[in-house]
């Protein structure tokens, strides 16, 4: 978003620090800013906040700063926010009266804003506003820069967000969160302004990074035994397109399986974009997991077309028996929001109807959240809340139920999982993923974090499956 009103002195909103290097680079005197301080950051976002969110470990901890479990305990928190709905507002700002509150004990903390909500207009202002004792606001396209930005910050606030996206800055440090799944950005932004979705103005336009800087991260997760990599994108399947060169996802695919990685997995296919060249790659190499996730968003032609997806529900479904036919042992999740401006009772059940078709093997399901700034914010609404909040319930028991009926289809099977650490709900047990991405939690199997091991599923839930190791 432009945030062309905010002119004061210790406020940047455009690129006048321009980006004029593709490279990470952090001013020597800075690397001990950080000495004897900790810090604290909690992300609020999708997989690719997440990743941010590692990016700015990394950065912290190239300072000098070590991680610390509580925010009662660090020097320095930052909270890397995401915008896509608007409860996050209320949360974010909870957490913000909480660290006044530990400001008074403590006045040398630092701590500040950083992610989606900092990329928007009115909550610059009303930090600016309200919230003077945060030191740092950063947005989404300058996190190389935070070094910098804490050394501005020292005696004044500091806010820092760039309305363009700049040039992808390669080689940022990474404190990965595990040692057997990591994250790769393989493009930045998004060009679909789907008309309720605020992306497109907190993280810019799409950008993809080239292929050789892909593959070189992946080689190196290879060389430090990673078994598990996810390519990462709010529209992978639009991968290539706009680097001027003829490569696009399948060819980044079949590169990346071609290296031999245990299990590769990509998020988040656009029905517009899904290609039969991807379905292809998909089904040639058993290194590319049979999971996809499919947002539909509404089973309503009248509704997408308001939502700007340019897909159709006979379209969409074409696609999806395609991929089933194509891949029949996969599952297929989505995203569904219901209560979209103007949506019918009418064009609810047309949801249900392709719910009913698809079988989802699970769904995250949202209630519309109008954003400042997009189109469907602006549409006229005339449905009650609590007509929205019983079509949720609906769409949820649905959902659910096709849930279990997935689930159940593999008690008694064997099925590889990765294993990745101990069980939440029951530290007796491990936990861990199937290729469908099946979350299992299996018995015995403390010895096997890291290790894809087969298992046998002996009891299905909604939700998860539990199994036992199979030794040979
Ligand atoms: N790039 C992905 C989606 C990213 S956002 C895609 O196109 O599928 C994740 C999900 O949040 C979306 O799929 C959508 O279901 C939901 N979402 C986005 N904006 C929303 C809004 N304004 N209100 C409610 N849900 C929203
Ligand atoms: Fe948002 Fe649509 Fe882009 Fe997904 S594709 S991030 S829903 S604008
Ligand atoms: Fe949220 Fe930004 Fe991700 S708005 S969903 S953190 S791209």
């Amino acid at each position: 978003m432009n945030l062309p009103n905010l002119k004061e002195a210790k406020v940047r909103t455009t690129n006048e620090v321009a980006i004029k290097t593709d490279e990470y680079i952090v001013d020597p005197e800075l690397k001990t800013f950080g000495k004897g301080k900790t810090y604290f950051v909690k992300t609020y976002g999708c997989q690719m906040n997440e990743h941010d969110s590692e990016n700015i470990k990394a950065i912290l901890e190239d300072m000098s700063f070590t991680e610390t479990e509580t925010m009662e305990e660090a020097d320095l928190i930052l909270l890397n926010t995401c915008a896509i709905r608007e409860n996050a507002h209320n949360k974010v700002f909870g957490m913000v009266g909480r660290i006044k509150h530990l400001k008074q004990t403590k006045p040398e903390l630092m701590a500040g804003i950083c992610g989606c909500m900092a990329q928007e207009e009115s909550i610059v202002e009303e930090i600016m506003k309200k919230y003077k004792w945060l030191d740092i606001v950063f947005g989404t396209h300058n996190i190389h820069r935070l070094p910098q930005i804490l050394k501005e910050a020292k005696d004044k606030q500091e806010i820092e967000v760039f309305s363009i996206e700049g040039e992808i800055i390669e080689n940022i440090p990474v404190k990965r969160d595990s040692k057997y799944k990591a994250w790769i950005n393989i493009m930045y932004g998004c060009d679909k302004f789907c008309t309720y979705c605020i992306v497109p103005y907190t993280r810019g336009k799409q950008r993809s990074r080239t292929p050789e800087f892909i593959l070189k991260e992946a080689k190196e997760l290879v060389q430090k035994g990673y078994q598990e990599i996810t390519l990462l994108g709010q529209n992978v399947n639009a991968y290539g397109k706009d680097l001027g060169i003829s490569y696009n996802m399948a060819n980044l695919l079949e590169d990346v399986a071609k290296l031999n990685i245990p299990r590769i997995r990509f998020v988040t296919s656009h029905p517009w974009d899904f290609t039969d060249e991807m379905i292809e790659v998909i089904k040639t190499y058993p290194n590319i997991m049979p999971y996809i996730h499919l947002p539909l968003q509404s089973g309503s032609d009248r509704i997408l077309k308001l939502m700007g997806r340019r897909y159709t529900k006979e379209s969409y479904m074409e696609l999806f028996h395609k991929l089933k036919k194509a891949l029949p042992h996969s599952s297929i999740t989505t995203d569904i929001i219901v209560g979209f401006p103007g949506e019918t009772e009418e064009d609810f059940e047309k949801t249900l109807e392709v719910v009913n078709m698809c079988e989802y093997d699970s769904a995250f399901t949202f209630i519309f959240s109008p954003r400042v700034g997009t189109p469907a914010a602006n549409m006229e609404d005339d449905t009650p809340l609590e007509e929205k909040e019983k079509r949720l319930y609906r769409l949820n028991e649905l959902v659910n139920q096709y849930a279990k009926k997935a689930n159940d289809k593999y008690l008694g099977k064997i099925v590889p999982v990765l294993i990745e650490g101990r069980s939440e709900k029951d530290p007796n047990m491990m936990m861990g993923y199937t290729d469908t991405m099946k979350l299992v939690n299996v018995k015995n199997a403390s010895e096997f974090v890291g290790k894809i091991v087969n298992v046998k599923i002996t009891e299905t839930k909604t939700w998860s499956l539990d199994g036992e190791l199979l030794v040979d």
